[in-house]
């Protein structure tokens, strides 16, 4: 009888603590994104030439295209056959990922399968940085270090490649938003304990930088 009762008291323990997590992931779903477009755009020189930070944002919101198109730019497969991408990678570690931080919640690109994979559904755009201007732009991008897939010698071989690798994804969005009349500002002035905490981020990954885009105000 007692062990009836136990393993009774038991799952009913693994249903309750098992709702909040299938609520959240019920609630927050993955987003599908358009394919990239890969043509058309500025040429690289007229977007080397715009090629600025802003810091003032509209809150108009990213069309689902331009994101897709964005974070393709960012860090995208641009040769599935290799599953290479269009950023390089120190020994194509690949260790960088892109958090999406928008109104709806906190997302992670899945570059493979061109989507959005559900994270939070919390808004925390406004913790992603230090600054006023984070919590109004649609879209803030928080460049996480996977520690498990940074290569390197030593921890500052390892930071230097991280560094390294976040700030080509950097770039990239920078010319892509300068060809697409967007704003865009990389961002190293971040809470990072507490924004990992808010982001619910693994001991093994580390928050290098972050970057608001949006269209200017
Ligand atoms: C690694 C790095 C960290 C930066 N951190 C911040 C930041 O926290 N906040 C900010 O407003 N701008 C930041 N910036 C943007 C620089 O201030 C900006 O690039 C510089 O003033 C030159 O302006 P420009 O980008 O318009 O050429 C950062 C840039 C880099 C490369």
């Amino acid at each position: 009888m007692n062990t009836l009762r136990g393993s009774l008291l038991r799952s009913t323990c693994v249903v309750i603590l098992l709702i909040p997590a299938l609520a959240i992931a019920q609630q927050l779903k993955p987003v599908e994104l358009p394919v990239p477009q890969t043509t058309g755009g500025m040429s690289l020189m007229q977007a080397l030439r715009a090629r600025h930070s802003t810091r003032e944002f509209s809150s108009r919101k990213l069309p689902l295209q331009v994101l897709s198109n964005l974070l393709w730019a960012a860090f995208g497969v641009n040769r599935p056959e290799s599953g290479k991408r269009t950023a390089p990678s120190a020994m194509n570690r690949q260790e960088i990922e892109i958090y999406v931080a928008t109104a709806e919640g906190l997302y992670v690109y899945n570059a493979k399968g061109n989507k959005l994979d559900p994270v939070l559904e919390q808004d925390v755009r406004a913790a992603t940085g230090t600054q006023s201007f984070m919590g109004e732009a649609p879209v803030n991008l928080v460049y996480v270090a996977d520690l498990a897939k940074a290569g390197g010698a030593s921890l500052e071989e390892r930071a230097l490649y991280m560094g390294a690798d976040t700030g080509v994804i950097a770039q990239n969005v920078y010319l892509f938003c300068a060809s697409e009349g967007l704003g865009a500002v990389v961002r190293g002035s971040v809470n990072r304990t507490a924004l990992a905490k808010t982001m619910k981020l693994r001991a093994d990954q580390k928050i290098i930088l972050a970057q608001t885009v949006g269209y200017p105000r």
